[in-house]
């Protein structure tokens, strides 16, 4: 696949666990994959600015977060949900990081660490936070809820943008059962989408899309995962 908005940079500032939190199980997305599928998403979105974007199986909130870090001049809000309500605390705080208020807090954090364990990385982490803050323009608006997005999403905004990385390899990773549902998925996604939201969907080269109430924009496969981008039809 040939990257036309993913930069081949270095992404260490976004290491998960480093100023971004992490907790165990949780999954971490490529940050140049997401910021290629972002920017493929743009390509197609009649909207350029002011975007809400929105993960239907946000987890942490890695991806948005990152995504809402690199991408301050298009993004206007970031909204996550997810069926793991645990989880949903960790995006809190993933989320809370685009606002400087809550960067601020999370370096007094790192500094609290620093002072108690005088670790190297800890220092790495706090120049990490200084650099991620020095990203910030705005303070970005965000929501996080908790939704089975197998079932009805209770949204009443219409994203601009929806991508998703969805639970990957054995459908016993979904918190639902039965085939095709990706399917499904795209079923709740057409619910609260418009005809001119995008959606990129992330999956594992084992799940297919056959949904034919969407029209596909692109396909790619990177690796052991495939996205596609996709419109109402
Ligand atoms: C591959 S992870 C997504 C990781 C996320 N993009 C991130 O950046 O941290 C898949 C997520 O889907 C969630 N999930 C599983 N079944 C779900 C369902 N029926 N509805 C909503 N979320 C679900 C899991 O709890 C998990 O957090």
């Amino acid at each position: 696949m040939k990257y036309r908005y993913g930069k081949n940079a270095n992404y260490e500032n976004f290491s998960s666990g480093r100023v971004l939190y992490h907790i165990k199980g949780m999954t971490n997305f490529p940050v140049r994959l997401a910021q290629e599928i972002y920017g493929r998403c743009l390509e197609y979105s009649p909207k350029k600015q002011d975007i809400c974007l929105y993960d239907c199986c946000c987890g942490g909130g890695y991806l948005l977060t990152v995504l809402g870090f690199l991408n301050q001049d298009s993004l206007g809000r970031v909204i996550g949900s997810d069926i793991d309500l645990e989880i949903l605390d960790v995006a809190k705080k993933n989320l809370s990081l685009l606002t400087r208020e809550g960067m601020d807090r999370r370096i007094r954090e790192i500094e609290e660490m620093i002072v108690s364990f005088n670790k190297e990385s800890h220092r790495e982490a706090k120049n990490s936070a200084i650099r991620l803050k020095g990203l910030i323009k705005k303070d970005m608006e965000s929501l996080v809820f908790q939704a089975d997005a197998l079932k009805a999403i209770e949204l009443d905004i219409k994203p601009d943008i929806i991508i998703t990385d969805v639970p990957y390899g054995n459908l016993v990773d979904w918190k639902g059962e039965e085939q095709y549902i990706v399917d499904r998925l795209l079923d709740s996604l057409y619910q609260i989408s418009s005809p001119a939201s995008i959606i990129g969907i992330c999956m594992d080269k084992g799940q297919k899309v056959r949904n034919d109430k969407f029209i596909r924009l692109e396909r790619e496969k990177i690796g052991k995962r495939r996205f596609e981008i996709l419109r109402k039809g």
